[in-house]
């Protein structure tokens, strides 16, 4: 199923998230030991959102980074998260419930169905690496968003230094896919590892992101150098 380069072409990365929507809450839990809620808070804190803002979540899943920006935004605000699987989106609707400042809506990343600057700030997390057009997708984060706004990518990078390249490879090279199998979806764990194998190193990642336009880029490594959060604005 994973080519050779990890990569999978649009309509099989969708088919497979919606496969795993199910397990996909519970699958982060178990591979981070919970500590995936702690990042997306910290991503939400660099949008630097106020009450009373519009932001966008693009490939957001079941919807946890979203719900995160909501908090935000109240009073007042509005939250977009939206996403090309509409397994993931089943769900983020049903974890929203009453919360009435974010909305979910089918969207593909490359194509934003949003006018120039239409959002405070965009957000993206542990889904720029399956963009099948990376420099496209923060392309179209940068142009939705205001000038002086910002877009936040957080994903998992891989550890150039031993010994957290060697637990990191054993961890997600053995461990994650062994875990896929145990959740029901083998393909699918074994793509996540070629799929952060194949992203690009954080300094490539803030090129791709000065390519987009952004300024004053900047990136934070924590969980010991395996989790980047980037940050760039809109000029
Ligand atoms: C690993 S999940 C991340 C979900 C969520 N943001 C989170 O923090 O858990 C990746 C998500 O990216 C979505 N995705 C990948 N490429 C996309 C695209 N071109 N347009 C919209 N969604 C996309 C998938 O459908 C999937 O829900």
């Amino acid at each position: 199923m994973t080519g050779a380069t990890g990569t999978l072409a649009d309509p099989q990365v969708r088919q497979m998230f919606d496969r795993i929507a199910g397990v996909y809450d519970r699958m982060n839990s178990v591979m981070t030991a919970g500590l995936h809620h702690r990042w997306r808070a910290r991503a939400a804190d660099l949008a630097a959102l106020a009450p009373g803002d519009r932001a966008l979540d693009v490939a957001t899943g079941t919807g946890d980074l979203a719900l995160e920006l909501a908090r935000r935004v109240a009073p007042g605000g509005e939250v977009v998260g939206c996403d090309f699987a509409d397994g993931m989106l089943a769900r983020a609707r049903e974890k929203a419930g009453a919360e009435g400042a974010v909305r979910f809506e089918w969207a593909d990343a490359l194509a934003l169905p949003y006018s120039e600057g239409a959002f405070a700030a965009a957000t993206v997390g542990f889904g720029a690496r399956n963009f099948s057009d990376l420099p496209q997708g923060v392309r179209e984060m940068a142009r939705v968003v205001r000038p002086g706004g910002r877009v936040v990518i957080l994903e998992i990078t891989t550890p150039q230094r031993p010994p957290l390249s060697t637990f990191f490879r054993l961890w997600f090279d053995r461990i994650v896919p062994a875990l896929g199998r145990v959740a029901g979806d083998s393909d699918a764990y074994s793509y996540l590892p070629a799929s952060v194998r194949r992203f690009p190193a954080p300094e490539g990642l803030a090129a791709v992101m000065a390519g987009a336009g952004l300024v004053r880029i900047r990136w934070i490594l924590t969980a010991g150098g395996i989790i980047a959060l980037h940050v760039g604005e809109v000029a």
